[in-house]
C-alpha cells in the first residue's frame, strides 16, 4: 500500500497578470522519485517556493503526511520534513561545513565540534556526500557547496528533499554521485522532488514525470513507460526539431593561437578551422571567459603568439581589430554586455558597428541605414517585437538573443565566438541558434562555441576541447569521447598526464 507523504492540491499562483502555477496537484509517495519537468518560466520554482513556504498560493493546500501546512511558514515545512536544496545556495561562506549544518539548529551543548563533525561524517557516508566537516564553505567548489546543502537538510531530518535545478552546477561526474545520493536517500525511506529541464537526467533519476507548461501540468507519466520523445513534446507542446549535421568541407585555419598564455590561461594552442565547429566544454570559471577575451581583442596575452585570417595578431589586437579581421561576437551575457537595456533595438543593432560604413558618414550616424538594418534582423531572424524603435529590455531572453544572433551573424563573418549562446533559451529558441550556427558552418565560417551544457557541445562541435583551470585539453574529433571522459577532463584529471 504506498504512503502518500505529500499531497498539493489545486495550488494556483499569480504574479500581476502572469499565471505561474494554475490549478496543480499532485501526491508523492515514500520512496519516490518524482522529477518536475518544464522549461524556464513554466512554474517549477514558483511551485516548490510554495510548498516550502517561501511563497503563498492564491489558493490550495500542500499536506505532509496527511496534515497541512500553514502556508508562507518555511519553518513549519522543515518541521514537517520538507528539505529545500535550492538553485541558488544560502550558505554562510565565512563558516565551516560544520557550523552551516548545526546553524539554526537546537543548540547541541553536549556535543564537542569533534562530536558534531564525527556526526556529520557519518551522516555524509550514508547518504554518499564527500565533504570535510572543518573546511570552510568559501574554501568549496560549487559541487561540494550543494553537498553541504543536501547534508544540512538532512542533518534536520527531512523525510521529504527537494532539488531545484541541481545538476546545473555539476559536472558530469558530480551528476552522477548526486544520483547515486538520491537512490541512497530513497533506499533509506526518503522522497524526492527533483526539478530539472534535461531529458536525459529526468529519465535517469525518476519514477514518475510531472510535466509543467506554462504554469499548468500538462502530462503525468510513469519513467519506464515513456521516452526523451513524448517528455519533450509535452514539454514544448511540439515535436522537438531534429537537427541534421551535414557533412561541409574543412576550410583553412582562420584562428589560431601558439602557446598564449595571459591571466587565467596557460600555454593556449587552439586552431579555429572554417567550416568546424569547436567546442569548448568546461565548468563556468576555468578560463572560457579569459580566452574569449583574448579573441575578441579585451585582454592582452603576456606571451604566445596568436594569427587571425592569416595576419598576426600582436600587439594593438583590440576589439576593432578583431571585428575588422572578421571575427563576430555573441557575447555570453546578454543582459549585461550583449546589450544596452535601455536603447532600442536599432541603437543595439549597431553597438558595435555604428563607427563604419553604412553607418556611419564622417562622424555623423546614418539612422535610417541603421534602422533598416535592425528591421532586416527583425524579418531574417524572427525576433518577435513590435518594431526597431522597441526598447530592447522588453523583448523575452529569446527574442534578444535572436537579435544578438543576427547582428552577428548577418555581415556573415569568417570567425564567430559564440559564448554561451543558448544559455536560459527555451528548448524552440536554442534550436534555432543552432540551425544559424550550423547556416555559418555551412557557408565556411570557423566557430568556437562555448557552452556549460554538454549535450550542446557534442551534437553540434565538430571536435571538442575541455578547458580546465585555464588549460587546454587534447582534440577530440566528433563522436570519440563520452560525457564521463569529458567530465573526467573538466575535472582536471587527463591534464597531469597529458602535462
Ligand atoms: N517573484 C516573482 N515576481 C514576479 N514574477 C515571478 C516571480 N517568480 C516567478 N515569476 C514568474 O513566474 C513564472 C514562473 O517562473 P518560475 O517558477 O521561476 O519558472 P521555472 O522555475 O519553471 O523556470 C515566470 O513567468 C516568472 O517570470
Ligand atoms: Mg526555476
Amino acid at each position: 500500500m504506498p504512503e502518500t507523504v505529500l499531497r498539493l492540491k489545486g495550488i494556483t499562483k499569480r504574479f500581476g497578470a502572469q499565471l505561474a502555477n494554475d490549478d496543480i496537484s499532485f501526491a508523492l509517495q515514500k520512496g519516490e522519485v518524482i522529477a518536475l519537468l518544464g522549461e524556464n518560466g513554466a512554474g517549477k520554482t514558483t511551485l516548490m517556493n510554495i510548498l516550502f513556504g517561501h511563497y503563498t498560493a492564491d489558493s490550495g493546500t500542500v499536506e505532509v503526511m496527511g496534515t497541512a501546512l500553514p502556508p508562507g511558514h518555511p519553518r513549519a515545512a522543515l518541521a514537517a520534513g520538507v528539505g529545500m536544496v535550492h538553485q541558488h545556495f544560502t550558505l554562510a561562506d565565512n563558516l565551516t561545513v560544520a557550523e552551516n549544518i548545526l546553524l539554526g539548529t537546537r543548540p547541541l551543548w553536549r556535543l564537542g565540534q569533534g562530536d558534531a563533525r564525527a556526526r556529520i561524517r557519518d551522516l555524509a557516508r550514508r547518504f554518499g556526500l564527500e565533504v570535510d566537516p572543518a573546511a570552510r564553505v568559501a574554501d568549496l567548489a560549487v559541487g561540494e557547496r550543494q553537498r553541504v546543502e543536501i547534508l544540512k537538510a538532512l542533518w534536520r531530518d527531512a523525510r521529504i528533499l527537494i532539488l531545484d535545478e541541481p545538476t546545473a552546477v555539476l559536472t558530469p561526474q558530480e551528476t552522477e554521485a548526486l544520483f547515486r545520493t538520491l537512490r541512497l536517500a530513497v533506499a533509506q525511506g526518503l522522497s524526492i522532488v527533483f526539478i530539472s529541464h534535461k531529458l536525459r537526467e529526468v529519465l535517469a533519476v525518476s519514477d514518475r514525470v510531472l510535466v509543467l507548461r506554462h504554469g499548468r501540468l500538462v502530462g503525468e507519466v510513469r519513467t519506464r513507460d515513456t521516452d526523451r520523445h513524448q517528455l519533450a513534446r509535452l514539454m514544448v507542446g511540439a515535436d522537438l526539431p531534429t537537427q541534421e549535421i551535414p557533412p561541409v568541407p574543412e576550410g583553412p585555419p582562420l584562428l589560431e593561437l601558439r602557446a598564449v598564455s595571459a591571466p587565467g590561461l596557460s600555454a593556449i594552442d587552439l586552431t579555429l578551422r572554417g567550416g568546424r565547429i569547436t567546442g569548448l566544454a568546461g565548468v563556468s570559471g576555468n578560463g572560457q571567459s579569459a580566452l574569449a577575451a583574448l579573441i575578441a581583442g579585451t585582454l592582452a596575452p603576456t606571451s604566445g603568439e596568436m594569427q587571425a585570417a592569416g595576419l598576426p595578431a600582436g600587439p594593438g589586437w583590440s576589439p576593432q581589430a578583431a571585428i575588422a579581421r572578421g571575427i563576430a561576437r555573441i557575447p555570453e551575457d546578454r543582459h549585461r554586455t550583449g546589450t544596452i537595456a535601455a536603447m532600442t533595438l536599432t541603437e543595439n543593432a549597431i553597438l558595435e558597428a555604428y563607427g563604419r560604413p553604412p553607418f556611419s558618414h564622417r562622424s555623423w550616424i546614418d539612422w535610417r541605414a541603421a534602422r533598416s538594418f535592425a528591421e532586416e534582423i527583425i524579418a531574417g531572424y524572427d525576433v518577435r517585437c513590435p518594431g526597431p524603435d522597441t526598447r530592447i529590455s522588453l523583448l523575452s531572453g529569446g527574442n534578444m538573443q535572436k537579435l544578438i544572433l543576427g547582428r552577428a551573424l548577418s555581415p556573415e563573418p569568417r570567425m564567430i565566438l559564440a559564448n554561451q549562446p543558448t544559455r536560459g533559451l527555451d528548448v524552440g529558441a536554442v534550436a534555432y541558434v543552432h540551425a544559424r550556427l550550423l547556416e555559418a558552418r555551412a557557408r565556411g565560417a570557423a566557430i568556437l562555441l562555448i557552452s556549460e551544457d554538454l549535450d550542446e557541445v557534442q551534437a553540434l562541435s565538430d571536435e571538442i576541447r575541455v578547458i580546465s583551470a585555464g588549460r587546454l585539453s587534447p582534440s577530440f574529433p566528433r563522436g570519440t569521447t563520452s560525457q564521463a571522459e569529458l567530465g573526467a577532463w573538466m575535472a582536471g584529471h587527463g591534464f597531469d598526464h597529458a602535462a
